[in-house]
């Protein structure tokens, strides 16, 4: 039975213990991680994520009542509202909020309803557990209305509730992943057109390892909207829609430092998402390793969203004779590094990883071996 499958069977237990009757609808979507193309998605450029073997499941029934009833087995307060809130709680519930208030919003029926959660996705390791609550939150609540989207719409009314009810302005890759995803591929997607493409992933030689710093910064949604307000200001004074219109030739007439250095890695890694890309689709990952080190110093230096634990663990892998590649993996500060290497590598690069990041920050990553599956399931109708 797959991953999926075992989730959508607790995501069903979980609803009958608490409600003490069947859902009418279950949706079990993935986290996901990103190849490459960081902090590009929003500036309308590219993005090659895979989905992952870390899911949230979703069971749901609408009730006759507008009260919303919330369970969740990592948090285990008990949410209970009497109509459905239209503003934000400040607390993980509004993930599910904002997508009930868009749903709401394409649906005619305001009826409410109830929902058990389950989940398998990190929190705050930069691996999207919020992306993936919220697809599979909207397709549960879709389905439980007979209601069919397009998944491009579902992935899109996913990040207008992330962006207008959570309050972070994120792009579009957690969610159009987590959605659309192909098992041993990963996605080349273009988010300005959103045309999208397979990009088969490297076979059983060749393995991801995640490394989560364990590191959580405070700062890190106000930085997330800071970085997008600059790149913004960037292609305002450039004169373009969004900094995907602009090549290296632009960069120096960017006055302000900061921001010519913000739009320096956005161009230069929308290049080497294609390169990546190109290389895999050879079959060459071994020539992805140059491009993943360029991805993370461009990072770290121009886009400032490193922090020392992540740039260590990118150093302590460069070292690993097996180890292909690495970079700092999601929105930064803190959370995880991606790491591509050989299979049989893997336990003695962890051992490594562990005692060299343990020396300087007195405690351990932790290590999540992941493998590339499909979006969401039950499948989004297309
Ligand atoms: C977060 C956001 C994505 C993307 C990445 C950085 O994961 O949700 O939209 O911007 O950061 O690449």
């Amino acid at each position: 039975m797959s991953v999926a499958h075992q989730l959508d069977g607790r995501a069903r237990d979980a609803f009958r213990n608490s409600f003490g009757y069947l859902p009418r609808a279950v949706a079990v979507a993935p986290g996901r991680m990103n190849i490459i193309g960081e902090h590009t998605d929003y500036n309308l450029g590219f993005v090659l994520p895979a989905a992952i073997d870390r899911h949230v499941g979703v069971a749901l029934s609408l009730r006759k009542d507008p009260g919303v009833r919330i369970r969740s087995d990592r948090y285990p307060m008990p949410v209970d509202f009497d109509t459905l809130p239209d503003r934000r709680q400040g607390n993980w519930t509004d993930y599910v909020l904002g997508v009930a208030c868009q749903v709401r919003g394409v649906a005619e029926a305001a009826a409410g309803f109830e929902a058990a959660i389950v989940s398998e996705v990190p929190v705050g390791s930069g691996l999207s557990s919020s992306g993936a609550l919220e697809v599979a939150v909207a397709v549960a609540l879709l389905r439980a209305q007979d209601l069919q989207l397009p998944p491009l719409e579902i992935a899109r009314l996913c990040q207008r509730a992330e962006n207008s009810f959570v309050g972070a302005r994120t792009g579009v890759m957690d969610q159009f992943t987590a959605l659309l995803a192909r098992a041993g591929n990963a996605t080349l997607l273009d988010c300005r057109s959103m045309h999208h493409e397979p990009v088969p992933l490297p076979g059983p030689a060749f393995s991801w390892l995640l490394a989560d710093t364990r590191v959580r910064h405070e700062l890190a949604a106000s930085a997330y909207n800071d970085r997008r307000a600059e790149c913004e200001a960037a292609a305002r004074e450039l004169g373009v829609a969004s900094l995907r219109d602009a090549g290296p030739d632009d960069l120096e007439r960017i006055t302000d430092p900061t921001q010519r250095r913000r739009a320096r890695h956005v161009v230069s890694e929308n290049a080497r998402v294609l390169q990546a890309a190109a290389m895999l689709q050879r079959r060459s990952p071994r020539a992805l390793g140059g491009i993943l080190y360029a991805s993370h110093a461009s990072l770290r230096d121009d886009f400032a969203v490193s922090c020392r634990e992540l740039d260590l663990l990118v150093e302590l892998a460069a070292q690993g004779p097996t180890v292909v590649g690495a970079r700092m993996m999601g929105g930064g500060f803190g959370g995880c590094v991606l790491i591509l290497l050989e299979t049989p590598g893997l336990d003695g690069l962890e051992q490594y990883l562990a005692e060299g990041y343990a020396r300087v920050f007195h405690r351990t990553p932790e290590f999540h071996r992941v493998r590339s599956v499909d979006g969401v399931m039950p499948g989004a109708a297309s």
